[in-house]
């Protein structure tokens, strides 16, 4: 870890010891969740926008679920995406513990599947963090599903720092598909796009039109 993020770390309060003990086994089980100051952002944003309408693309352990549940306001819904439920029956019972089961809808279906169908509109945050080859189409179906000022927020948009990396033949698909994504969400019409370079290159897009 760099000096500055070292710094940043230690600035912090630490988080609620059940994201600590949720974080700690998704890093012992080797499940990908969002990396803590990602967490703290998205949580920080669910606070400002008071945001009580939330789709997430990519469960998993439910980590970043909980950091923006925990910033909901009292009456809120997230409607969470992932097809592992084994992944999921371990985040719900993180749900579970926190009190937060109530608010927290988990859909084990594929993401397209659910997005192409999906009821709800007027969302005030939408967050992609699932298959990286999907994420154009997953935008494509997220945006109307946002409230005109909502935001979309992408992790891994650095995929590593792959994207960011000159183009090779043995690029993997995700690393193609990332960069592609990338110059879409940074030019799509109906956004307001930026990319940060917090944790693994953290997108975020406000609807516009
Ligand atoms: C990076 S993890 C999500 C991490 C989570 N957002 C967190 O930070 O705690 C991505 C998840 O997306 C799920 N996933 C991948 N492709 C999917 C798809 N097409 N439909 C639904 N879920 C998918 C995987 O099962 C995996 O658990």
């Amino acid at each position: 870890m760099s000096d500055i993020l070292q710094y940043l770390e230690e600035v912090h309060p630490q988080p609620p010891p059940l994201l600590l003990e949720l974080e700690q086994r998704g890093h012992d089980d080797g499940v990908p969740i969002v990396s803590r100051e990602v967490g703290r952002f998205l949580a920080t944003l669910v606070h400002a926008m008071q945001a009580n309408r939330i789709l997430e693309v990519g469960t998993a352990y439910g980590y970043s679920t909980l950091w923006m549940a925990l910033a909901q306001p009292p009456v809120g819904t997230i409607w969470t995406i992932d097809v592992d439920v084994a992944r999921t029956d371990v985040a719900r019972s993180y749900f579970e513990r926190a009190g937060e089961a109530e608010s927290i809808e988990v859909l084990n279906q594929p993401a397209l599947e659910v997005l192409e169908n999906f009821p709800q509109r007027n969302l005030d945050i939408v967050f992609i963090d699932a298959d990286k080859r999907e994420y154009r189409a997953y935008l494509d179906l997220a945006i109307p599903t946002l409230k005109r000022s909502g935001l979309v927020i992408v992790d891994n948009c650095l995929w590593h720092g792959n994207a960011a990396q000159s183009e090779r033949p043995d690029d993997t698909p995700e690393t193609k598909a990332i960069r592609d994504f990338n110059r879409y969400f940074l030019s799509h019409p109906d956004l307001a796009a930026t990319i940060l370079p917090l944790g693994d290159g953290t997108g975020i897009g406000a609807r516009v039109r």
